[in-house]
């Protein structure tokens, strides 16, 4: 259960590859990409989305805006890709994991010799590994998860959280498929995630690619599915964590925090370290991007709702640290997460 099968984001011959997630499940396509403000504009546009997959985006989306600054100054290549870095940067606002991986490839442009003739292969290289980090993060995230399920144990999750939204393997459905893969999880239930469908459209999908039972419930059923006992874990992952444990991700993810606290059922965040942002103290500061009212007025294109009627689409909201029971990371598990505990988590050495 190694999912290398599904692989979101490419390299290959001097180009990004991006699996057009718009087009799933009737098309598997894969989109070219050999400029920064296109792949950009991919972000945007949501053909890649979750926010590790944005991050590894966006890292050789760097490696193709020195490529194009080369070729317009190659004396001063780190500096003309300032327009370019600026444009990616604003792809999509509350993915943390977007601006770590331009921070990160940043130092890296910023520690090489202009002149270098091998700064280019470096700098991809570079984006490689943040690539490796992210698939083998979420791996032990889904090792270090599936210790605290009980047997028997039925999930509920919520969006996307799974390869298709990362480097490879996933993170909430990196911890399904190790709990299924240890015997741990026995039944998968998936929210169909409106407006967008990740839920319907790419959860599914992807655990059926790995013959894992899944059963689709609507948005709205999930607090009587907690009330019916069928589940005892919710598991999601995050688009960014705040230093006090707050967590940002797609919308609707509040509200089973609140049901599944009303329940007694655990809550579980899965999100690697790039995903928690230090700088932000708690969730009241994260941007939470709102997208077209289109999206909400009809379902993939087709129009619905009455005519007139006007839609408010925030697609991300924040729970709060005190209905989190476990924030999973590469590095380790905090329980009842709050500032404290999650500094020491960050400044551990594993
Ligand atoms: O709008 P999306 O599809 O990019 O939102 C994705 C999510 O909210 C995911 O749950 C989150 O990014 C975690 S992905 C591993």
């Amino acid at each position: 259960m190694s999912n290398d099968g599904i692989q979101p984001v490419q390299w290959q011959d001097n180009q990004l590859l991006l699996l057009d997630q718009r087009l799933l499940p009737e098309q598997t396509v894969y989109l070219h990409y050999s400029k920064s403000n296109e792949a950009a504009d991919a972000i945007t546009d949501m053909v890649v989305r979750g926010a590790p997959a944005i991050g590894v985006t966006a890292a050789y989306a760097m490696v193709l805006a020195a490529s194009e600054a080369m070729a317009v100054s190659a004396d001063n290549w780190q500096q003309a890709m300032s327009p370019l870095i600026d444009y990616l940067a604003k792809a999509r606002p509350t993915a943390i994991n977007l601006h770590w991986a331009i921070v990160r490839m940043q130092a890296c442009v910023d520690a090489l010799d202009s002149s270098k003739d091998d700064a280019l292969d470096i700098l991809l290289e570079e984006a490689k590994t943040i690539h490796r980090e992210d698939i083998q993060a979420n791996k032990t995230m889904g090792e270090f998860a599936s210790a605290l399920l009980p047997e028997n144990c039925g999930v509920l999750t919520h969006c996307n959280a799974g390869a298709l939204a990362t480097g490879g393997y996933g993170t909430a459905l990196g911890v399904i498929r190790s709990g299924v893969a240890n015997g741990k999880i026995t039944h998968v239930y998936a929210d169909e995630t409106r407006p967008w469908l990740q839920g319907a459209r790419l959860t599914a999908w992807e655990l059926l690619q790995d013959k894992i039972p899944v059963t689709l419930i609507a948005d709205s059923a999930a607090a009587y599915l907690m009330q019916q006992g069928k589940v005892q874990w919710i598991v999601v992952g995050s688009d960014r964590i705040a230093a006090n444990g707050d967590v940002a991700n797609k919308i609707g993810t509040y509200s089973l925090a609140v049901a599944a606290k009303y329940h007694g059922i655990k809550f579980m965040v899965a999100a690697p370290t790039s995903t928690i942002d230090m700088n932000m103290p708690s969730g009241d500061g994260i941007p939470i991007e709102s997208r077209p009212a289109d999206e909400v007025l009809g379902v993939m294109g087709q129009r619905v709702a009455a005519e007139g009627a006007d839609s408010w689409n925030p697609v991300f909201d924040v729970t709060p640290a005190s209905l989190v029971d476990a924030i999973v990371t590469e590095k380790g598990v905090v329980e009842q997460p709050n500032t404290e505990k999650i500094l020491a988590m960050m400044q551990s050495s594993s």
